[in-house]
């Protein structure tokens, strides 16, 4: 599965967006480091603080099949009904999901417009210093 494969994966996923509240769609897609890749969309609700976000969605996805072992994921996000015209960065939440499943130096962040213009982070440079199961003598 190449990056850009990812990238796909992710603009695919970002179709499914539920967002009749902001209008912005995002999709995701999750590398496992089987080679499976769980891809996730932004799911909003009335009551707003139930909505979840795609990387939340592909995490979760993940998780609740077995898999806890990942190695990137990509995201892509705009204005729904269009393409992607910038990067969307993984919010603060989705961030600290990652810290809890994920190496932060060697788990990869692709923030993409499209398969090719997209920037790759580590999740150590997106959330530095942070708090995971090891705080907690996990
Ligand atoms: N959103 C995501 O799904 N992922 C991100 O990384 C940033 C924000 C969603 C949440 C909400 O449905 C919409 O985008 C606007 O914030």
């Amino acid at each position: 599965m190449t990056d850009k494969e990812l990238i796909e994966a992710a603009l695919d996923a970002r179709q499914m967006a539920y967002t009749p509240y902001s209008g912005f769609a995002v999709g995701a897609a999750l590398l496992a480091k089987d080679g499976r890749v769980y891809t996730g969309c932004n799911i909003e609700n009335a009551g707003f603080t139930p909505s979840n976000c795609a990387e939340r969605t592909a995490i979760f996805k993940a998780v609740s099949e077995g898999n806890k072992d990942f190695a990137k994921i990509a995201i892509v996000g705009g204005k729904a009904g269009s393409e992607p015209d910038s990067m969307t960065p993984p919010c603060g939440v989705c961030r600290q999901v990652m810290r809890e499943f994920c190496d932060p130096d060697s788990f990869e962040i692709i923030a993409a417009i499209s398969v090719d213009d997209y920037v790759t982070y580590t999740l150590e440079q997106l959330l530095p210093e942070g708090f995971g199961p090891s705080n907690l003598g996990k």
